[in-house]
């Protein structure tokens, strides 16, 4: 399979991993073939990438977390935002959203424990306006992966899960408009948005009765390490050990997604500002225990080495982030019988360029998928 951008798609592409939305419903089927339609609706939904067949179903299994999990996740986020935001607080009690949550983080942990081969790899197939809902799923699923890695207990990870999930549920008290802004934010804007830690452990403890720990990784996890955060200004210690870690979730995962401001950035290069940040904003510990639990390339990217392969990424061992599996197609621009390399296991080769978008555009898609 190929990580393809939307915007690149042609009719009679076949779909190779379900297309969800952020109520975790199925849009598009795995198998299903591309029409105009379907691309069109796709484009006018801001999908940024699909997973499109190219003969080789080699890397599902990287998938760290369930397709089925994954949309669960999706659908009680949802819901309990929906219920929030229309102000139906005693369906909140109705739906039992707590043992909901606690339910599905439970889930979550038990696939990361199952999949202990593969680092974390995000499956970021999501669309713009459903940005918040598949944002927490992924801030909640990069969480977990930390605290596992940090040695945290299991019951203090579904806890951190929960958190993670709810981190924004603020936000419903903000007004879309300013939430959608495509521009600059004026200070009066900006001094709303800061408001939605706050108003969200508001409700995590209000009307979900969660303890304290899952509320500070709510409230505080716009905070940084060197006091440069909001709202309190903490610093160091004072900061919850949940929040040290949310917020480095938090802003991976924003930066390696599609914003209504901005096109998503290079995924190496977002692992190295997070590492960079260990020590100043972000705990230092916890940053190490985050790079060691994710893989920096994604499966399905077409990738560069320094001896001029070209190759698919096709999953990333434990131990090594940036040193994926992958599928090598071509050797300096010349297609070649496709094989497997592990780069784990080859040090003197490394990934020094991942084709994100416009180079797309000067590989033939029907090449893509017919001779590799
Ligand atoms: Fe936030």
């Amino acid at each position: 399979m190929r990580r393809i951008p939307v915007e690149y798609l042609i009719p009679g592409l076949k779909v190779g991993y379900p297309v969800m939305d952020g109520q975790g419903r199925i849009l598009i089927n795995a198998g299903t073939i591309l029409t105009s339609v379907m691309i069109n609706r796709l484009k006018k939904l801001k999908y940024s990438w699909l997973y499109i067949y190219d003969g080789k179903d080699d890397f599902t299994e990287a998938f760290v977390i369930s397709e089925m999990v994954r949309r669960r996740a999706l659908n009680v986020v949802n819901n309990l935002y929906q219920d929030i935001l229309q102000e139906r607080y005693f369906a909140i009690k109705v739906a039992n959203y707590r043992e909901q949550l606690k339910e599905i983080a439970a889930e979550m942990l038990a696939e990361l424990l199952d999949k202990k081969g593969f680092l974390l790899d995000l499956y970021d197939i999501r669309n713009l306006d459903d940005y918040t809902y598949f944002h927490s799923v992924n801030v909640a699923l990069l969480s977990m992966a930390t605290a596992l890695k940090a040695g945290f207990k299991h019951d203090e990870i579904i806890n951190l899960g929960i958190s993670g999930l709810l981190h924004d549920i603020g936000k419903t008290q903000v007004p879309w408009t300013i939430l959608n802004k495509p521009g600059k934010l004026s200070p009066e804007e900006m001094e709303i948005i800061r408001l939605h830690p706050e108003k969200g452990g508001e409700i995590v403890s209000r009307y979900l009765n969660f303890g304290s720990s899952v509320v500070q990784g709510v409230i505080q996890h716009h905070e940084r390490l060197d006091g440069s955060g909001y709202l309190q200004g903490l610093s160091g210690d004072k900061i919850h050990k949940f929040a040290k870690i949310i917020m480095v979730a938090d802003v991976y995962d924003a930066m390696t997604s599609k914003r209504v401001y901005r096109d998503p950035i290079d995924p190496k290069e977002v692992y190295e500002f997070v590492l960079a940040l260990g020590g100043g904003e972000f705990d230092l510990n916890t940053v190490k225990s985050f790079a060691s639990s994710i893989a920096v390339y994604p499966v399905g990217a077409k990738v560069l080495l320094n001896n001029g392969f070209e190759g698919i990424v096709t999953g990333t061992p434990v131990g090594f982030p940036d040193r994926p599996v992958i599928r090598v197609i071509a050797d300096n621009g010349r297609p070649v019988e496709p094989y497997y390399l592990s780069l784990a296991e080859e040090y003197k080769l490394m990934v020094t360029k991942i084709v994100l978008y416009p180079e797309v555009a000067n590989e033939s898609i029907v090449q893509i998928l017919t001779q590799r």
